[in-house]
Parts: C-alpha cells; sequence; structure tokens
C-alpha cells in the first residue's frame, strides 16, 4: 500500500484518486466571438452587446454522447463542464434567470444533456460554477468587472447587493444538485480578495468567502449532495486543490499544517479555456502526455480542458489532442490509473529524464522515458529490488542486469545497487515509453 496519507476532508476522493484523468469543458456564449472566455471582461462589453451571442447561441451539432466517447477514448474517467461561467450565462435550465440555454435559439438544457451522456458512458459528472457573475444585476462592479470604466460605475454599484446575489447562487447550486442525481463534482470558480486595485478605487476591490457567504453555499451543497467533491476556490477548503496553468513539482501541501493534500492540475490544449480560433500555442504531443504522467508522478489528478465551438463539437485541433491522448492511453493507462508517487525510497533511485509513478497497492513501478537512453537505463539502488520487467505497451520482456553494465567497453558501469535494464537500440513508437517493473 501507498503510504501517502492525504489531508481528511468531507467528501469522497476514493475514486477520484484512482481515476487521475477528466476532462474540463468550457462553453458558453464565449464560443461565438471565438477569442476567450474572459472577452466581457477583456473588451468591457455592455450587456446590450453581448447580447448578440445569446441571440445567436445555437449549437446544432452539439451531441453530448459524442463529447462523452471522446473522453472515454482518451481515458478520461470523469468530466466537469461550466454550467455557468464567468459572464453569468446558464448552460442550464434555471427557474432563476432567463439567461441561459433554454432561452436562446437552441432552446435546450444543455447540462441535461451532459449529465446524461456523461453517466452512461460510466464517467463520474463534475459541475463547475462560477461564483463571478458579470450578468447578474447585484454583482457589485469590481475591478475585474466589465463596467469597471463607466463614469458611473460607482453610482451603479449603489442599487446592487451581493446578499441578494449569494442567494441566487445557493438557489442555482440546489437547483443543479437536486435536478441531475448525484453530481461527483463541483467546482467553484473563484475568489480574489487580494487583487490591486487603483488608488482611490477601494470601493472596487476583489470579492471572497464573505461575499459568496461560502459558508452558507457549502452547506447548502453538502446537505444535498453530502460526498460531493468541492474544489477550494470559494476561500474555504474543502476537498480539492487546485493548481491552474502550472506544473508542479512537488505534492501539493496544506499551507498551514503541512500535510499532504488531494490535488487536481487543470490545464489547456491552447493557451484559452473557452473556444479561441485564432489562438496558436497548442501544446505538443509530447508535452500533453509529459503533463499527465508528471502530475500522476506527484500524486495528482489532471483535468485537461476543451473549449467546443459555437457549433457544439471540438475542433479538430481538439480532436487531435485528444487523440494523442487515446493512443497513448490504450497502451499505457495502468501506469496512470490506481497510481500515485512512488514510495520516497524509490523515488531516491529515479533515473534522469524519468518519471515514477507506483501503483497503490505498491507493487508495480513505472518508469516513463521522458528521454531515451541509449541500450541501457542504469538504476542505481534497484537491484535486488525487481523481479520481472516488461515495456508496458506490449508487454514485451526487457532483460535486467545487476551489480554492471554487461558491455565490454572500458568504463562500462559497476556498482552493487546497480540494476541495469538492456533497452532496444530503437525507441518504441510511443511518446513516453513505459517500463513496468513487478517489485519483489
Ligand atoms: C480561471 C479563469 C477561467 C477558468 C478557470 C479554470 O480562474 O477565470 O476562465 O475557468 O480559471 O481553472
Amino acid at each position: 500500500m501507498s503510504s501517502y496519507v492525504t489531508r481528511k476532508t468531507p467528501g469522497d476522493t476514493k475514486w477520484f484518486t484512482a481515476s487521475r484523468f477528466g476532462m474540463f469543458i468550457h462553453w458558453g456564449l464565449y464560443a461565438l466571438p471565438a477569442r476567450h472566455e474572459w472577452i466581457k471582461n477583456r473588451e468591457c462589453i455592455t450587456e446590450e452587446k453581448y447580447q448578440k451571442y445569446f441571440e445567436h447561441f445555437e449549437p446544432d451539432l452539439y451531441d453530448a454522447r459524442a463529447w462523452a466517447k471522446a473522453a472515454k477514448a482518451a481515458g478520461m474517467k470523469y468530466a466537469v463542464l461550466t454550467t455557468k461561467h464567468h459572464e453569468g450565462f446558464c448552460l442550464f435550465d434555471s427557474k432563476f434567470t432567463d439567461y441561459k440555454a433554454t432561452n436562446t435559439p437552441i432552446g435546450r438544457d444543455l447540462v441535461k444533456e451532459y449529465v446524461e451522456a456523461f453517466r452512461a458512458e460510466g464517467l463520474k459528472v463534475g459541475f463547475y460554477y462560477s461564483l463571478i457573475d458579470w450578468h447578474h444585476p447585484h454583482f457589485t462592479i469590481d475591478m475585474i468587472h466589465p463596467r469597471r470604466n463607466d463614469p458611473d460605475a460607482f453610482e451603479q454599484n449603489q442599487d446592487r447587493d451581493m446578499k441578494i446575489y449569494a442567494q441566487y447562487m445557493r438557489d442555482q447550486v440546489t437547483e443543479l444538485l437536486t435536478n441531475y442525481g448525484k453530481i461527483d463534482i463541483l467546482w467553484f470558480d473563484f475568489s480574489y480578495p487580494h487583487h490591486q486595485v487603483e488608488p482611490g478605487k477601494e470601493w472596487m476591490r476583489g470579492k471572497g468567502k464573505e461575499d459568496w457567504e461560502a459558508e452558507k453555499l457549502i452547506a447548502t451543497a453538502r446537505a444535498l449532495q453530502p460526498d460531493i467533491i468541492i474544489d477550494n476556490r470559494t476561500e474555504i477548503e474543502q476537498d480539492l486543490w487546485t493548481p491552474e496553468q502550472y506544473q508542479m513539482t512537488e505534492w501539493v501541501k496544506h499551507k498551514e499544517t503541512g500535510e499532504l493534500v488531494t490535488w487536481e492540475a487543470c490545464q489547456t490544449f491552447s493557451g484559452s479555456w473557452g473556444y479561441h480560433r485564432d489562438e496558436s500555442t497548442w501544446k505538443s504531443p509530447e508535452m500533453l502526455i509529459r503533463m499527465l504522467v508528471n502530475t500522476v508522478s506527484l500524486g495528482g489528478n489532471l483535468l485537461m480542458n476543451v473549449g467546443p465551438t459555437a457549433r457544439g463539437e471540438f475542433d479538430d485541433r481538439a480532436k487531435n489532442a485528444l487523440a494523442v491522448y487515446e493512443r497513448w492511453m490504450h497502451f499505457n493507462s495502468r501506469s496512470i490509473y490506481n497510481c500515485t508517487m512512488a514510495e520516497p525510497e524509490l523515488l531516491e533511485t529515479l533515473p534522469p529524464d524519468c518519471r515514477y509513478t507506483q501503483s497503490q497497492d505498491g507493487k508495480r513501478l513505472y518508469i516513463h522515458l521522458f528521454a531515451y537512453p541509449f541500450k541501457h537505463l542504469q538504476i542505481k539502488g534497484l537491484a535486488g529490488k525487481v523481479e520481472y520487467a516488461q515495456f508496458l505497451h506490449d508487454g514485451s520482456e526487457i532483460l535486467m542486469d545487476e551489480g554492471k553494465v554487461k558491455h565490454f567497453s572500458e568504463g562500462a558501469a559497476k556498482a552493487d545497487d546497480l540494476l541495469v535494464l538492456n533497452l532496444p537500440p530503437v525507441k518504441p513508437d510511443m511518446i513516453v515509453p513505459v517500463i513496468e517493473l513487478f517489485l519483489k
């Protein structure tokens, strides 16, 4: 058994840490302008001007089953969909707003279809819900609000009451956790109490747990679905820590206690969460696979994002990226599911350019080759510990030697604790080849 123990939290994280890989889906009206999901903020777009996207929202090609199949094929075990993003538009049929998909030309509850389709594929279902809302009339104007530069922004705020908005969130979370069956993850986003404000504009301060009435909001969610996994972006710690667009170099720890926590890195295929037509920093296949491996090697999950188009499909670039995971996971998912960071004494033996993961039962160690060595993978410290070695993708034996590299050359390595894996000279056709070691 893995000896790593994480901080105890209220939700059920067991299935989550076994799953390791999920799909984030950012979808909303911003898919139409197709230039980032923060466009309303970035371009300070008024309600009146943003309305055209609402009026033209008709994702006629949306087929939630196709999304679910694509996620499953890529090896993802769960998904998190933006039921509402910062723009305030709801993909679900809420009684508490008219600003919802059912009132657009598509006229359907898109969240319902998502839930049913993903569940039918055996995937766990998560909801992202934005704490920020740039449409709600009671969400006060602050330094990231699209109305922040209006000369009368201060005056506009006098009629706004965050208490009414906090109640609105509780009402919507109640709907989301009542009308769609069991929901596995609730992903709130995000708090920003310490964002800088210009001098003299203190009233534009950022928002945090008091503004959201986060305690009540979380209590509302827990009362409805006690096992649900909740992230910590309300500013109140719950089950999940969520480093964003960042590659960790160690297991995420609790700030005060230093305990290890359950964590999930979220990443995008390109530089935007929402569909961005002209953005071109798409990650290479190598980088995609490495991110997944690197995350699991540090005891985390990876939530990889897709931004569907305004027609309701994953575009070809996203499909290609998913295909990279599909092929790799087909052969190598055993080093990902039910795996975690290798035990400390094994980690000490980690050869250069490699990442280890270890099965949670402790019996197998997986070596991921980020760079392919010439003929011999030399691992100091593993001699005597390995019963059998094979490539994971084809189950072909890898011959082992102990104590020295069997090679005529002057300088060939020798050491009592040396394990030598004899590799073929040509790298297998895998972006990251994986070697599976059966430990004694
Ligand atoms: C952010 C952004 C956002 C995205 C999220 C995902 O904080 O505001 O657009 O939804 O991160 O983690």
